[in-house]
């Protein structure tokens, strides 16, 4: 059985992809350091998976301890990066800290697998690359504009130094995968997304308002030009992205080549409004959202939408769960938050 290092696998996503690459019949083996995620996360995998699953707490800016990592299992065939900081906001504030860290940890991370020639590597990217798009839906051809924010910046330059690696090194096959909207939890509600603090993303802000956490819900502006006057996103159920994951590896195994880098939009190809989640969510679960409209958040873009040809196609990956199972999922891990009085 191969194993696969997930850099930052106790995270929201990491969490979801070490789930389903353990269904799909990979060993995956978890680095993470816990600055932005909790221990009980091993927890939910194991009581979902039945298996106890490696981990290695660390700081993957660490070489001498990836090296380790590379050297106590050689098994492993292949790496999906995670780890890295992902506020928008913190990333204006702290831009050192940001390109040092998500910038720092690829290249350690790239070094160590030469070394130890492992070949596969799956990054996360992020729709944020292309900014306000001047076509939709946006497709992997369209224009990457310059950043909003370092956060951004640091996916541009990391996608960069994998296609300079990639075509220098020869030996490296590589995929990033350009996130739209992650959303929901694991349908079991065992994991979920644990926002540290006051969330900045909308469903676990909007979770958190129904449960009472925070007062209301403040719609960023209502006069865009979109159907409601609500901004637009491609909202995905993360249990699919984490499915996308385990797709990318499959398709760089199968690649016998040498030098290989790809990159695919991991999206449903629907946009919804903000409005469109709050009715949903309502709709949905029978509870009523206590929300305003405000004014509109610096930096927001006003729609954006995958076109998901291309991994559709070529990976083989489409989305199985709705906008409304991801909503009725992401509620029913809230409660159990709740439950436990984390949340
Ligand atoms: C944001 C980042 C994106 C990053 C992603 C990571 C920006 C501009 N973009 O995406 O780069 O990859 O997070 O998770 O920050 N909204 C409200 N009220 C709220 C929260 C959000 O109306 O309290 C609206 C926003 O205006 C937006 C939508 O909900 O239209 C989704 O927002 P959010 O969940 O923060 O994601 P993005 O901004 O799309």
């Amino acid at each position: 059985m191969s194993s696969i290092l997930v850099t930052g696998g106790a995270g929201y996503i990491g969490s979801h992809t070490v789930v389903e690459l353990f269904r799909a019949g990979y060993n995956p083996v978890i680095i993470d350091n816990f600055s932005n995620s909790e221990k009980s996360v091993l927890k939910g995998i194991e009581s979902i998976t039945g298996e106890r699953i490696t981990l290695y707490t660390g700081d993957c800016n660490d070489a001498d301890f990836v090296n380790y990592i590379f050297e106590s299992d050689p098994e492993i065939t292949g790496c999906i990066h995670f780890a890295a900081y992902k506020a928008v906001g913190e990333s204006v504030e702290k831009p050192v800290e940001y390109y040092k860290n998500n910038i720092n940890s690829l290249l350690v991370l790239l070094t160590s697998m030469m070394q130890f020639n492992i070949k596969n590597l799956v990054f996360s990217s992020s729709c944020t690359v292309y900014g306000q798009p001047d076509e939709l839906p946006v497709t992997e051809s369209s224009p990457v504009k310059k950043a909003e924010s370092p956060y951004g910046n640091t996916k541009q330059i990391c996608e960069e130094v994998i296609e300079d690696t990639v075509a220098a090194a020869g030996e490296i096959k590589a995929v990033s995968l350009r996130y739209f909207n992650p959303v929901g939890a694991h349908p079991s509600s065992q994991i979920g997304e644990l926002p540290i603090g006051t969330p900045n993303n909308l469903v676990p802000f909007l979770t958190q308002t129904v449960a009472g956490i925070r007062k209301e819900l403040v719609i960023f502006g209502d006069d865009y030009d979109t159907p409601d006057g609500t901004c637009v996103r491609d909202y995905i159920h993360v249990l699919d992205l984490a499915q996308a994951h385990v797709k990318a590896l499959d398709y760089l195994d199968k690649k016998k080549n040498d030098s290989l880098y790809r990159v695919f939009n991991v999206g449903t190809g629907n946009g919804h409004t903000v409005l469109d989640v709050i009715k949903t969510f309502e709709s949905v679960t029978g509870e009523k959202v206590n929300y305003r409209v405000g004014t509109r958040r610096a930096g927001d873009v006003e729609k954006v939408w995958a076109n998901a040809d291309k991994i559709n196609k070529e990976l083989n990956w489409k989305t199985q769960l709705t906008l409304k199972q991801a909503l009725n999922d992401a509620w029913s891990w809230q409660k159990v938050l709740k439950n436990r009085g984390k949340q």
